[in-house]
C-alpha cells in the first residue's frame, strides 16, 4: 500500500484570538486570527482527520508548472483521469502499456501521495478488441485484464475502482453491456480476481447517481454491496462519483447515503467530485459535501475530478476549486474551512484477506464414475504467477442433465474464482460442477466454463462425469 504516515493534530477548535481590543468610534473592535493549527492546504487539512484529499490527474498536464504546483501543494491523493482505463492499459489483447499511468503513479509516489486506481472493469472506454467480444471469451479477457493490471501495480495502489458504473440509470437493475451479458456474477468475479492480484489494495465499487438515497440506482448498488458483504465477496468500499449539476443536484439526504453504505461495513469515498455553478452557491455546496463526509467515520477520502475549471471534463460548468488561472475560488475556501472544522476520525481497517465463497457440496450424491456421458477439454492462458483456464464440456450420445469436471492443479496452484461453474476445493483435484442454467447439454452439444488461479495452470487431462 502507498500509505504514508498521516500527520495527526488535535481536533481543530475555533480559536478566537483577541489581538487587540480598542475603543474606537464608540465600538469594540475584535481582530480574529486564524488558529495556529489550522492547515492551509486541502491535503494537510484532510490528513488531520485521517483522510485524504485527492484530484484526478492527466499525464499530459504533468509538464504544466501551474498545474503541478497546485497538485503538489494541495493534494495527497491522485486518480489517473484516463490513463489506467482498459483502452489505455491493454490497447491490444494481452499487450499491456503502462507508460502514461506510470508517469502519474511515479509522480504521486515521489510526492508521498496515495494512488486511486481507476478502473479495472467498465463497459466504457474498452479497447476495440474487447468491444467486439462476448461470453466466455470476454469473461476470461476481463479477468485476465483485472489480474494483470492489478498485479502490475501491486503495492502501489491504495484503492482500486474494480468495477465502474454497472447499474442502469433508472429502474434499479444492472446496465446492459457485453460484460453484464457474460453473467450476473461478473462483478464479484472481478472483485475476487482483484483481491487475488493485490491483497493490500482496498477494492471499491464506483458509480455516479448513487448519491440520492431515494433513487432506485442508489438502492440497487446498496443491495449489491449488502449481498457481497453477506456472502464474503471481497469488497472494501463504495465510491460515489458525485458529479453534481442541475440535472443531478447535491441531495439533502447525501449524508444518509454515506452513512447507510458505511453501515454495511465498507468505507465510502467521494471519488470524482465536481459541482457545476459559481460563487457562494457553489461554495456552500462544496462545504456541505465535505461536512457530510467528515460526519461519517468511514468516509475516508474525497477526490475532485480535476484541478482548474479548465481541466474539467465539464469545463463550461466551472465545477472545480481553482479557476483557469489556478487561483483559489470561493469553493476552495469553503472546502478548506469545512475540512479544518474537523470531523469524526475514520476507521480504516485493512482489506480483509482473500476470500473464496464457500461451495455447497452436491446434495446426497456421489459423483458417478468419471468419463460417463461427457468429455471435457480446456485451454490455458498463463503468465508468471497466474492463469485463466477455459473449459469446454461436451455431452455424449444421450445428452446430460448435470455434469462435473475434475481438473488436477500442480503443486502451489490454487483456484481464485470460477464462472459458469461451482468449484469444490481450490487446490489439487478441483471439482467444477454445473450451475443452474448450464447443467442440461443436448447430445453432442457443448457448454463452457472458466476459472482463474494463482501459480501454474493445469496440465493434466480433465475427467467429466454426469449426474
Ligand atoms: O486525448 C484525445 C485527443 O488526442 C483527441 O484529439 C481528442 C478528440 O476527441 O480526444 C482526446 O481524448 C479524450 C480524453 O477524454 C482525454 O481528454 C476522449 O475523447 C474523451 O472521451 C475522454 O473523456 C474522458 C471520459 O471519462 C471518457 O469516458 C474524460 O477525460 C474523463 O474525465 C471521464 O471520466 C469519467 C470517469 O472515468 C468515470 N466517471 C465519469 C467521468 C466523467 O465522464
Amino acid at each position: 500500500m502507498s500509505d504514508r504516515p498521516v500527520p495527526r493534530r488535535p481536533r481543530l477548535r475555533t480559536t478566537l484570538t483577541l489581538l487587540a481590543a480598542s475603543v474606537a468610534a464608540g465600538g469594540l473592535t475584535l481582530f480574529v486570527a486564524p488558529s495556529a493549527d489550522a492547515a492551509t492546504t486541502l491535503g494537510a487539512s484532510a490528513a488531520a482527520s485521517g483522510r485524504y484529499f485527492g484530484t484526478a490527474v492527466a499525464a499530459n498536464k504533468l509538464s504544466d508548472s501551474t498545474y503541478v504546483g497546485i497538485l503538489n501543494r494541495e493534494f495527497n491523493s491522485v486518480t489517473a483521469e484516463n490513463e489506467m482505463k482498459i483502452d489505455a492499459t491493454e490497447p491490444q489483447q494481452n499487450q499491456f502499456t503502462f507508460g502514461n499511468a506510470d508517469r502519474i503513479v511515479n509522480h504521486a509516489i515521489a510526492q508521498g501521495m496515495k494512488v486511486r486506481g481507476h478502473t479495472l472493469a467498465w463497459h466504457s472506454q474498452q479497447p476495440g478488441w474487447m468491444q467486439g467480444m462476448e461470453g466466455t471469451a470476454l469473461r476470461q479477457a476481463m479477468l485476465n485484464h483485472v489480474t494483470r493490471v492489478a498485479t502490475n501495480y501491486r503495492g502501489k495502489i491504495d484503492t482500486w475502482d474494480v468495477v465502474n458504473e454497472a447499474f442502469a440509470d433508472s429502474g434499479g437493475g444492472r446496465r446492459d453491456s457485453n460484460l453484464q451479458r457474460t453473467g450476473n456474477d461478473w462483478i464479484e468475479a472481478a472483485f475476487r480476481a482483484a483481491r487475488a492480484a493485490d491483497p493490500g489494495a482496498k477494492l471499491c465499487y464506483n458509480d455516479y447517481n448513487i448519491d440520492n438515497w431515494t433513487w432506485a440506482k442508489t438502492q440497487a448498488a446498496y443491495t449489491m454491496v449488502r449481498d457481497f458483504k453477506a456472502r464474503g465477496v471481497p469488497i472494501d468500499c463504495v465510491g460515489l462519483q458525485s458529479h453534481f449539476n442541475s440535472g443531478s443536484p447535491y441531495p439533502s439526504n447525501y449524508r444518509t447515503t454515506l452513512q447507510s453504505f458505511a453501515a454495511l461495513g465498507v468505507d465510502v469515498q467521494i471519488t470524482e467530485l465536481d459541482i457545476e455553478g459559481s460563487g457562494q452557491t457553489q461554495a456552500t455546496t462544496y462545504g456541505n459535501v465535505v461536512r457530510d463526509c467528515l460526519a461519517v467515520a468511514r468516509c475516508n477520502g474525497i477526490t475532485v475530478w480535476g484541478i482548474r475549471d479548465t481541466d474539467s471534463w465539464r469545463a463550461s460548468g466551472t465545477p472545480l476549486l481553482f479557476d483557469g488561472n489556478g487561483n483559489k475560488k470561493a469553493a476552495y475556501t469553503s472546502t478548506l474551512d469545512a475540512l479544518n472544522a474537523g470531523g469524526t476520525n475514520p476507521t480504516t481497517p485493512p482489506p480483509t484477506s482473500p476470500t473464496v465463497s464457500p461451495t455447497p457440496s452436491p446434495t446426497g450424491t456421489t459423483p458417478p464414475p468419471s468419463g460417463a456421458g461427457c468429455t471435457a477439454t480446456y485451454t490455458v492462458n498463463a503468465w508468471t504467477g497466474g492463469f485463466t483456464a477455459s473449459v469446454k464440456v461436451t455431452a455424449g450420445g444421450s445428452g446430460v442433465n448435470g455434469w462435473a469436471v475434475t481438473l488436477t492443479l500442480p503443486a502451489g496452484a490454487a483456484v481464485t474464482n470460477a464462472w459458469n461453474a461451482q468449484n469444490s476445493g481450490t487446490t489439487g483435484a478441483v471439482r467444477f460442477a454445473n450451475v443452474s442454467y448450464n447443467g442440461q447439454i443436448a447430445a453432442g452439444s457443448s457448454t463452457e466454463f472458466g476459472f482463474q488461479g494463482t501459480g501454474s495452470g493445469p496440465t493434466a487431462s480433465p475427467t467429466c462425469a454426469t449426474s
